[in-house]
């Protein structure tokens, strides 16, 4: 089966160089290609993974613009030959720099593709990789630990390494082995605390690629920890709101001064969980009690936060239970519910605001959905209401009826019984002749 198909490629790869072969007049000598792949019969070489799947082969390069030589000679002597500028296999440190001949040079991508960046090794060697690897680690990401090598793909592609759900995986593979991190004295369990994150369940588990891999804070060819400042700028990169509320807040100006993490503080970094209510507030489970002391101002605001929120939530649990009384008696609530919908929206935006880090901008909007769950309770108690009266209603307009029948039926029974009282006629006389 797969050789079939294999043969099938191989037909159509020889199709494809036959044709462009045909255009020019001079069929393109490919000894490099032709030599390996008969070296590979056994082996998945480097030959056999780029004619299966490498976008540098699809664009029409081929061995020798990566390692130089003479693909017209099959001579290995001469088409491999140092002194005819046949580079070979680069080391891991060379490997940047073998790559960013091409890739860094606007001027050739240009002619494949004008929309492709060409900032990979600048950003590569301001990362921590990059960095690294220039003091002479050997053991760090080139660009080959990340894209693979005879059979790159592009990023678009779902078998890519740096497709979306895979960069995890990607990042995982060194940063999970703890013979190599230890060497750096980094910890291993990014990955692991990052697939049970909000985020990582998002991506890995149900395919939201709104949700951030490891890249999306890091950065790829820049990737490096954001500095405790920076975090917050990572965040806002897809919430927005919260962290313009956060940069309006005394909190803002707190962080930067004593240096912590802006959102990290209490949402950390990589187990990043679902936020409740219990973070907020003065409770056992409170974020805020860990910096602010019984006494304090802000202890006495996160109490206030805390109890506004849970207003609003008394509020619309009362709510709740009245209009689906309501609608189990088979009332029209949709008005009741709208205001319903109206105030768990308020509460979602309370719940925001809580980066506003300041009571008076909480309570108003937990205010409104105060209102919003007050008026939904109104609009069910009314309908309930409304069902009883209809009800009643019912009972009188049944008891009249009731009442109207028993009366006819008395008159009926009256008028049969004087009939019954009355003498029987007399026979009429038969008719004279
Ligand atoms: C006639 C056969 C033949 C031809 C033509 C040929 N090679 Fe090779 N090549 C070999 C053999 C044999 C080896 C050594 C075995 C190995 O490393 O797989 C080799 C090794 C290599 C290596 C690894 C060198 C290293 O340092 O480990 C590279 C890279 C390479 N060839 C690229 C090329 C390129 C590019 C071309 C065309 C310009 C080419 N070869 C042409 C047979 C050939
Ligand atoms: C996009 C650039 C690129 C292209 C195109 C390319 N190579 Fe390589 N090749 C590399 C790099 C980088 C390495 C070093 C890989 C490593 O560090 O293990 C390498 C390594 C090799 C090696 C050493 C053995 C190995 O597998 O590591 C051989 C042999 C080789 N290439 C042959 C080829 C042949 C034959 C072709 C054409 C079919 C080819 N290469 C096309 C970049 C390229
Ligand atoms: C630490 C892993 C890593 C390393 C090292 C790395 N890359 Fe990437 N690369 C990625 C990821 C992830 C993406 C896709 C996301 C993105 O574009 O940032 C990517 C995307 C690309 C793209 C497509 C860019 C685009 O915008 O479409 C190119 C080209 C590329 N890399 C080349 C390189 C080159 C050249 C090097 C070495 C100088 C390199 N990469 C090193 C992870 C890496
Ligand atoms: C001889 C020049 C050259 C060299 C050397 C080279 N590339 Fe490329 N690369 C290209 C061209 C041309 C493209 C196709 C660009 C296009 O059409 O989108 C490409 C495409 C890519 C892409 C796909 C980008 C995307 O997402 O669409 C990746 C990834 C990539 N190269 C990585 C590498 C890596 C890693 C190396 C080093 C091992 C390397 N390249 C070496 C020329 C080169
Ligand atoms: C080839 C193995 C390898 C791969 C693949 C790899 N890394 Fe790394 N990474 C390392 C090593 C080793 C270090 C430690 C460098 C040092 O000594 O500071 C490191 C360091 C880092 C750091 C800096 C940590 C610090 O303490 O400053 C970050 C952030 C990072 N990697 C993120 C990533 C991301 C994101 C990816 C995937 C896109 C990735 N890495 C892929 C090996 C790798
Ligand atoms: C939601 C953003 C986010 C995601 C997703 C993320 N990180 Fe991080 N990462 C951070 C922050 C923030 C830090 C702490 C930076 C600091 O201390 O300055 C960090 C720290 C690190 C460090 C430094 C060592 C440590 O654990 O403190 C490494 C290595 C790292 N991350 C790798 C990864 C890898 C691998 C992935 C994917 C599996 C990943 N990160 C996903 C935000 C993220
Ligand atoms: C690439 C975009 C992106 C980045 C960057 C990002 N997030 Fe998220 N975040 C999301 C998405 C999408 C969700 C919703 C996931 C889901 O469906 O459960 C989410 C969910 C959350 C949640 C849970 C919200 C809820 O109501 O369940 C918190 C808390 C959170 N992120 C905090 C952070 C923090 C802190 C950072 C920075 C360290 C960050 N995020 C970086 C996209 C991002
Ligand atoms: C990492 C420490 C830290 C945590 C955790 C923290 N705060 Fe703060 N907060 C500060 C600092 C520092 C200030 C500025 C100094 C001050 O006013 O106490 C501040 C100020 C405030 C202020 C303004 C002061 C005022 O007059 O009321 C409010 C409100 C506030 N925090 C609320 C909260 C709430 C609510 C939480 C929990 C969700 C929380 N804080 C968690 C450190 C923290
Ligand atoms: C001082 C502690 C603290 C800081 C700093 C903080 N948060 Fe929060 N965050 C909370 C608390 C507490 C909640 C839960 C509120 C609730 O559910 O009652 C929360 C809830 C959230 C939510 C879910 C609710 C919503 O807003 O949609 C997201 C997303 C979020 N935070 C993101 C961030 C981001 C991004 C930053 C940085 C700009 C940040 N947080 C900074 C304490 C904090």
């Amino acid at each position: 089966m797969t050789c079939r198909r294999r043969f099938g490629w191989y037909l159509g790869f020889g199709c494809v160089v036959w044709m462009t072969a045909a255009s020019a007049a001079e069929p393109p000598p490919n000894s490099c290609l032709e030599c390996h792949h008969a070296m590979e019969e056994q082996t998945r070489g480097p030959a056999t993974l780029f004619l299966e799947s490498d976008v540098h082969g699809q664009r029409g390069l081929s061995c020798a613009d990566c390692h130089g030589g003479d693909p017209t000679s099959s001579d290995p002597m001469v088409a491999m030959d140092p002194s005819q500028g046949f580079l070979g296999k680069p080391t891991i440190a060379e490997t940047p720099q073998f790559c960013a001949r091409c890739h860094a040079d606007p001027a050739y991508m240009r002619k494949y593709n004008p929309n492709l960046p060409t900032d990979q090794y600048a950003k590569y060697l301001t990362s921590q990789h990059g960095k690294r690897l220039g003091q002479g680690e050997a053991d760090v990401a080139v660009c080959t630990s990340c894209h693979g090598v005879h059979g790159i793909r592009s990023k678009k592609d779902p078998l890519s390494p740096v497709f979306p759900t895979n960069i995890p995986g990607t990042c995982a593979s060194c940063h999970t082995d703890a013979e190599l991190m230890d060497r750096h004295g980094l910890p291993v369990n990014q990955h692991w605390e990052y697939s049970q994150s909000v985020h990582g369940q998002a991506l890995l588990f149900r395919g939201d690629r709104a949700a951030p891999h490891c890249a999306s804070c890091h950065g790829s060819h820049e990737a490096a920890r954001p500095g405790a400042i920076a975090v917050g700028n990572v965040c806002a990169q897809c919430h927005a709101l919260t962290r313009d509320l956060f940069a309006a807040s005394p909190h803002k100006a707190a962080h930067e001064s004593l240096g912590l993490p802006e959102c990290e503080v209490c949402h950390g970094n990589h187990l990043i969980r679902k936020p409740t209510d219990e973070m907020l507030g003065v409770g056992p489970d409170a974020v805020c009690i860990g910096c602010h002391e019984p006494g304090s101002a802000g202890y006495a605001s996160a109490q206030q936060m805390r109890e506004a929120v849970e207003r609003v939530k008394a509020q619309i649990a009362g709510a709740e239970a009245t209009v689906k009384q309501a609608g189990r008696l088979g009332m029209d609530v949709s008005e009741a519910e709208f205001e319903l919908r109206e105030a768990e929206t308020k509460l979602t935006q309370t719940r925001a605001y809580v980066h506003a880090f300041s009571p008076s901008a909480l309570q108003p909007i937990a205010e409104e959905g105060q209102r919003h769950a007050r008026a939904a309770e109104e609009h069910g108690v009314a309908a309930i209401h409304e069902f009883h009266f209809r009800r009643e209603g019912l009972w009188i307009t049944l008891a009249v009826l009731g009442l109207l029948i028993a009366g006819l039926l008395l008159w009926i029974r009256d008028l049969e019984r004087s009939d019954a009282a009355r003498p029987p006629t007399p026979p009429s006389p038969p008719a004279s002749p």
